[in-house]
């Protein structure tokens, strides 16, 4: 059932091209707009929606992270991110204008299922986004978007997250079209560069998966990782963290790139391991800029500084021991690229490491307790 593979992770890892063409699939009516079958929410209340809150955990939560860029820049309705644990147990600002998407691959995350009643219970309208099909999340909201990632078995969600960040930007497209925030063609230039996204996947598959290997095993001694990223490279940073924790149990930490002058760069001495995702090089802009010199920042400090960075950008070689890079997006779909290398690198190192990568120590595929 691994399909060849020696993991489930690394079968999963393969699944992503076909998951991320799964979830696009069958989204578009006869009149090439944008659809969504499940969405069973009227249409007269997601036009009134002043605010959207999205709940999750863990890696569901980095998928929600990623929303928030795209929806606020797409649709311009305000957009917050809450972990369904910390949501429950405030008090939050919640009324029949807020629309509440909760992510989910299990559909069964306890935390999250409360989460979402809390939510109802304030009037909230619900939208799942969920892997498992007439699990309790989509049963119990409103609307539901199915991901079509297929089952993921090992603990460590990566098709899963994919296609939660794919559903997200069908959700925050539709949005967009249902409250006209933008022309039917600038959606489809979106809907078509998604479009692409799969063939780049398989991209990296083929052509640098070998390289992360080979980084991953000369590595496998490592101590701690820190992970840098800007704008939704942030939340890429936080899932490459997480991911090594879980597989290779070891210290990593995800900051946001802007914040390392603010603490963290005290952490940085001779050797400390700093992998900084580099946003898409499209346009050039000044978020580009940045990241280019926090690159410098921690190499001047010593630190080995490994960049996820797209092709072409072979500037970065000059101050980066290790380039990987991925093919070129736009910087909203960026993460759907990015976090490939990273998930690959956690899971060679703690192969590498003869660790058991399906199956990480201490945790659950699904977290059925609070
Ligand atoms: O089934 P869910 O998406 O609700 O699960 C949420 C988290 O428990 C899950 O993403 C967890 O963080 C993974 N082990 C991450 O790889």
């Amino acid at each position: 059932e691994k399909g060849g593979f020696p993991s489930f992770m690394d079968k999963e890892i393969h699944d992503q091209p076909q998951a991320v063409a799964d979830t696009l699939r069958g989204r578009f009516g006869l009149d090439g707009r944008l659809q969504l079958s499940e969405m069973t929410i009227d249409e007269t209340i997601l036009k009134s929606v002043d605010k959207i809150v999205v709940i999750a955990c863990g890696t569901a939560a980095y998928a929600g992270q990623v929303a928030k860029y795209a929806i606020e820049h797409w649709c311009r309705i305000p957009t917050e991110v809450e972990l369904a644990h910390e949501f429950r147990y405030r008090d939050p600002v919640v009324t029949e204008k807020t629309l509440v998407v909760a992510i989910s691959q299990s559909g069964e995350t306890m935390d999250t299922v409360m989460a979402v009643r809390h939510a109802r219970e304030q009037g909230a309208k619900v939208i799942a986004i969920c892997n498992t099909f007439g699990s309790t999340i989509p049963r119990e909201s409103d609307g539901v978007l199915y991901t079509h990632a297929g089952p993921e078995i090992a603990v460590a969600s990566t098709k899963a997250f994919l296609s939660q960040v794919v559903a997200c930007y069908l959700l925050g497209l539709y949005l967009a079209q249902l409250r006209g925030n933008k022309y039917n063609d600038e959606i489809q230039l979106i809907l078509s560069e998604l479009e692409t996204i799969p063939g780049k996947i398989e991209r990296i598959l083929e052509g640098t998966k070998q390289q992360i290997t080979d980084f991953a095993i000369r590595h496998k001694d490592e101590q701690s990782v820190l992970f840098l990223g800007r704008h939704v490279g942030y939340p890429v940073a936080m899932e490459g963290a997480l991911k090594l924790k879980e597989l290779a149990y070891i210290h990593a930490e995800g900051f946001a790139a802007g914040e390392l002058k603010h603490g963290p760069i005290a952490l940085i001495d001779e050797g400390q391991m700093v992998i900084i995702v580099v946003p898409s090089s499209r346009g050039r802009d000044s978020l580009h800029a940045k990241v280019l010199s926090n690159i410098q920042e921690v190499r001047a400090r010593g630190a080995n500084a490994v960049v996820i960075a797209e092709e072409g950008e072979t500037e970065v070689e000059e101050f980066a021991s290790e380039v990987f890079y991925v093919p070129e997006t736009t910087t909203l779909l960026a993460p759907l690229l990015a976090t490939v290398p990273l998930q690959i690198f956690a899971m060679e190192l703690a192969t590498a490491k003869d660790l058991d990568v399906d199956q990480p120590r201490n945790l659950a595929k699904s977290v059925t307790v609070e």
